[in-house]
């Protein structure tokens, strides 16, 4: 009999994961980088699934960010084709357990065929008539915080040229509404693995809120138990948004 999954109770609505450490992963072993990744795109599969299972609602992964372009064109070029092939084998997998996919940053800056490839898989995990998915899972891909918040700000700003705004109509709602990553709701959770503690640019505007979480598995170790221990702590975690801890348990007991 396995155990009952530990943060069932109250997972975090929307989880965002920095999948740091796959080319330490591989060096440590003798691998090439993209070795690291391979082995990193099965902690997807393990990650994603876990999160469904206890009822994460909303998962984003730094697939690919805007600095990422700046890598060796071999390592770039092996994680288009990882995406490809984790495009064409997930989908169906995916659309059984009702997880649609989408993407945040820019998915015309990919190689085609990545592009393409992705781009089916949204399209073939997207439910039918309208319906909810039981969870989203958000890629990002040729990513930037400061560049989603910046595009959006330009596209605000034609608005206000050509008269249809006014600047003082402009507010946070606005803006969001503006950004690739419209559909999302503010990140619960953040969790960074490979040991490092910084935001990399990652839902700058969206993660104002998070809880931080840092562990230093490498990603392609990170499977089913640190995905649970992290949900863990966040359960344990008093979320305060600004107010005080008796406030917070005032709310509680009025709920
Ligand atoms: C950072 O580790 C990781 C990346 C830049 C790529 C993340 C991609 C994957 C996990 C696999 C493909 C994703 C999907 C959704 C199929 P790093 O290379 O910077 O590691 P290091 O810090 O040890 O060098």
């Amino acid at each position: 009999m396995s155990a009952p999954l530990p943060s069932a109770k109250s997972p975090p609505s929307h989880v965002a994961i920095i999948m740091d450490g796959n080319g330490r992963w591989a060096r440590e072993r003798g691998l090439v980088r993209a070795e690291g990744h391979a082995e990193g795109a099965r902690s997807v599969r393990e990650v994603v699934r876990t999160c469904r299972e206890v009822g994460v609602r909303w998962l984003t992964l730094y697939a690919f960010s805007l600095a990422n372009w700046q890598r060796p064109q071999a390592e770039v070029e092996a994680l288009m084709r990882l995406l490809i092939r984790f495009s064409e084998r997930e989908a169906v997998e995916l659309k059984e357990r009702g997880i649609a996919v989408q993407v945040i940053g820019d998915l015309d800056e990919l190689p085609t065929a990545t592009r393409r490839a992705v781009e089916h898989l949204v399209a073939s995990t997207r439910p039918e008539g309208g319906a909810e998915p039981t969870m989203t899972l958000s890629l990002a891909l040729s990513y930037g915080g400061r560049r989603d918040i910046l595009d959006a700000m330009r596209a605000l700003a034609v608005r206000v040229k050509a008269g249809q705004l006014l600047p003082e109509e402009l507010d946070e709602r606005w803006l969001r509404a503006q950004m690739s990553t419209r559909e999302l709701p503010d990140v619960d959770l953040l969790v960074r693995t490979g040991g490092e503690q910084r935001l990399s640019d990652f839902l700058l505007l969206e993660s104002a809120y998070a809880e931080l979480y840092f562990t230093p598995v490498l990603w392609p170790d990170f499977r089913e138990h640190h995905l649970l221990e992290a949900l863990d702590t966040f359960a344990r975690r008093e979320r305060r948004f600004g107010l005080t801890g008796d406030q917070v348990q005032q709310t509680r007991v009025d709920a």
